[in-house]
């Protein structure tokens, strides 16, 4: 693939800045040459170094568990960062343009319009999948990103595989993004494994749901060692900070958290499922392969504003389009979504 046609010119011949820590690697030394504090930190632990910029502790962590080369992994500040960064590297202003598929994750629209990007937007169907003709034949000359969640936010929904299969073989003047940032939850394979067959797809994935690291910021993607190379030359030299790095090696070990909470969040949600289901103002439950699940009920909006005074808080997805009258619900602790079901029940009595 000519990545040189989709990454903007001035990224391309971009020389990266180079920090004291790419210069020298070592860990054992007289340190004089990042300006840093040599007394240490006013906490108990000292932070006054430097992190590692390329995370590459994690990094090797990450390629043991999803089993993929160091080489195609990209470590960003949350996903945000990562969604941030490939807009930048591939779109200049509004001659460039994103195709999304709302009602999707809010920041991808946001990010485009923060760069100023043009933002196609092709609804999903009205049961929540891909318009794969429409899609295709929105894309313009210099569209450069086609954006596809899945397990989609807000609805919580997988996309059909098929579908994104027949996006990705048919837009190569720009990167299809896979985000999968549920995918922990969710029965359908990433499209990691896709990642050699496909270079124009970039999966991303975060540690901020099943993981329970959402405060950490750490979010990954990962594609063909050529893209990675030229995210890692414009993201901020030190993107990851140390106590998060290390942190997030610690936590990478502990492989049982990750899998005891996918399994009690994904009973709980069934749970409430259940619960909800046997409500007859609750019109209808859409099937749900992440942590969290999108109600369509009646008076959405009022409820919601009841749950609030009774300090329990969805989020309300009344006013988005193909959202109407829907609240999605967080999966929370058994007991949480009793105290929800139960302020749900007396707001309808
Ligand atoms: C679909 C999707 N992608 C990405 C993110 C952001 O993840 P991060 O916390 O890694 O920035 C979210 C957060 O809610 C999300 O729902």
């Amino acid at each position: 693939m000519n990545y040189q046609s989709i990454i903007l010119p001035h990224i391309w011949n971009l020389k990266p800045y180079s920090s004291a820590r790419d210069e020298f690697k070592g860990k054992e030394g007289v340190f004089l040459d990042a300006n840093e504090n040599p007394l240490g930190s006013p906490l108990p632990e000292n932070w006054n170094r430097y992190p590692d910029p390329m995370q590459w502790e994690i990094k090797e962590e990450l390629s043991a568990i999803k089993q993929i080369p160091v080489n195609q992994i990209f470590i960003g500040n949350g996903s945000d960062e990562a969604i941030d960064l490939i807009i930048r590297m591939t779109c200049a202003g509004p001659a460039n343009s994103i195709i999304l598929c709302p009602p999707t994750y809010g920041m991808y629209e946001v990010s485009a319009s923060i760069n100023h990007v043009s933002i196609i937007a092709v609804p999903l169907t009205q049961e929540y999948q891909l318009n794969v003709d429409q899609i295709l034949s929105s894309v313009k000359e210099e569209t450069r990103i086609i954006f596809i969640c899945s397990p989609n936010n807000p609805t919580g929904n997988k996309i059909n595989r098929n579908d994104i299969y027949q996006i990705i073989e048919n837009f190569q003047q720009g990167f299809v993004i896979i985000d999968e940032a549920y995918i922990d939850f969710s029965d359908e394979p990433s499209f990691i494994t896709e990642l050699n067959n496909f270079h124009n797809v970039i999966v991303m994935q975060t540690l901020s749901k099943a993981y329970g690291l959402a405060s950490l910021r750490l979010g990954m993607a990962y594609a063909h060692p050529q893209i990675i190379q030229i995210l890692n030359k414009i993201k901020p030299p030190y993107n990851i900070g140390g106590a998060t790095q290390a942190l997030v090696l610690e936590a990478l070990k502990n492989r049982d958290f990750l899998f005891n909470s996918i399994q009690q969040i994904n009973h709980a949600k069934n749970t409430l499922i259940s619960e909800l289901e046997a409500m007859p103002q609750v019109i209808r439950i859409f099937p749900s392969q992440a942590n969290f699940i999108l109600v369509k009920m009646e008076k959405a909006q009022e409820l919601f504003d009841y749950l609030i005074s009774q300090q329990v808080i969805t989020r309300n997805r009344s006013n988005v389009a193909l959202c109407e009258n829907s609240i999605r619900i967080t999966v929370g602790l058994p007991e949480e979504n009793q105290v929800l079901v139960q302020k749900i029940q007396e707001f309808y009595s």
